[in-house]
């Protein structure tokens, strides 16, 4: 069997992050997002992965990801011209699939129990295609799956304006070849695409079998703000405490990680939270559900639910920054002189509150 991960797409519902880079590279837990998905792979003993890619964020996804071996997989790269749907993508990566059955993975999903249980059932059960789905609140924003009598995938919608059931398509789907076929027989959708979702339902209309896997565990796809401080909240939550940073009269509480090189001075971090390599903290609070990257430099500011990219600096703030994604290299400070105002020198697409 082999491995398909998603990684191309322009992450416009990411920006202005994406702008400069790939929405799978962002850290969740300071991890990039596509690297739990390529752990899922060699976790279950997928040795051949192939990752698509887009023509603009190709370059920095192999940089990121290399040849695999760390993560127990070996790679192929595989370029997407344009970002024309899922299908597309599996079309794409056809002559690399040939005439093995596979995992395909969106590079921005993150599935908590990952795929191990799912690989096992496809290989014994072997059906055509095996789907996850999970009930979420918003079925209207995902491909939305409709079962029937006996329990296996009667028809499927993409984005329904009114679904008929709770149950979403999670980002992670298994198939074997006659998927091909399949997606060559479909249209592009109201969107441009050619969805997958489409393709799964040429195969039901088909008569080929189509098995539902309802997943327990949490599921995000990590394509907005929200979702992504969701994805590092869930993922902090089973961080264990490591404190390898040096600690200069400073507290850490619960389930903290200082990475090493990091120095914290008069500085309180309460948990779940982890504060990258080479940061230097002084005079600050880092509250629950906060992720600080490498080389961020933070100093008499509070912090609680955020993101902070490498090489950032956050000084001297009033109000204490929450629920916030904050991008590589950027500057938050106070300035020195009157009169009170504010000056912004931000990116396109950026969302600044203040509240
Ligand atoms: C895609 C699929 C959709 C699925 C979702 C899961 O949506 O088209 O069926 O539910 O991923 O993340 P997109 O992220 O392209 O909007």
């Amino acid at each position: 069997m082999k491995g398909l991960i998603l990684s191309g797409g322009k992450g416009t519902r990411l920006r202005p992050l994406t702008h400069t880079s790939a929405k799978q590279l962002v850290p969740v837990a300071n991890k990039p997002v596509l690297f739990y998905g390529l752990e899922a792979m060699g976790a279950a003993g997928i040795g051949d992965v192939g990752i698509i890619i887009a023509p603009e964020t190709g370059a920095e996804i192999r940089d990121a990801a290399g040849d695999g071996s760390r993560f127990g997989v070996s790679i192929e790269y595989i370029e997407q011209d344009e970002p024309l749907g899922l299908a597309h993508a599996v079309l794409t990566a056809e002559p690399f699939l040939g005439d093995s059955p596979f995992v395909m993975y969106l590079g921005d999903n993150l599935l908590r129990d990952g795929i191990v249980d799912l690989v096992d059932t496809f290989r014994t059960e072997e059906p055509d295609a095996l789907i996850l789905l999970t009930p979420v609140p918003d079925p209207e924003h995902y491909g939305v799956a409709e079962l029937n009598g006996e329990g296996r995938v009667g028809r499927l919608v993409e984005k329904p304006k009114e679904p008929q059931t709770n149950l979403a398509l999670v980002g992670v789907y298994m198939f074997k070849p006659a998927i091909f076929d399949a997606a060559r027989a479909i249209e592009p959708s109201w969107r441009g695409e050619l969805e997958i979702t489409d393709a799964i339902q040429t195969l039901v209309d088909r008569g080929l079998r189509v098995d539902p896997h309802i997943v327990h565990g949490w599921w995000k796809d990590t394509g907005q703000v929200q979702d992504m401080l969701e994805a590092n909240r869930l993922i902090l939550d089973d961080l264990e405490e490591r404190v390898e940073g040096e600690l200069v009269n400073s507290r850490v509480e619960g389930r903290v990680v200082i990475e090493e090189g990091a120095r914290l001075e008069r500085t309180t971090v309460r948990g779940p939270a982890i504060v990258g390599r080479g940061s230097q903290i002084r005079d600050a609070y880092i509250g629950p559900y906060t992720a600080i990257g490498e080389e961020v430099a933070i100093e008499k500011a509070e912090l609680e639910h955020s993101i902070v990219l490498s090489g950032s600096s956050i000084r001297d703030l009033e109000y204490r920054i929450e629920a916030s994604l904050i991008g590589k290299d950027v500057r938050i400070g106070r300035g020195p002189a009157l009169p009170k105002a504010y000056r912004f020198v931000v990116g396109d697409h950026a969302d600044v509150q203040i509240l």
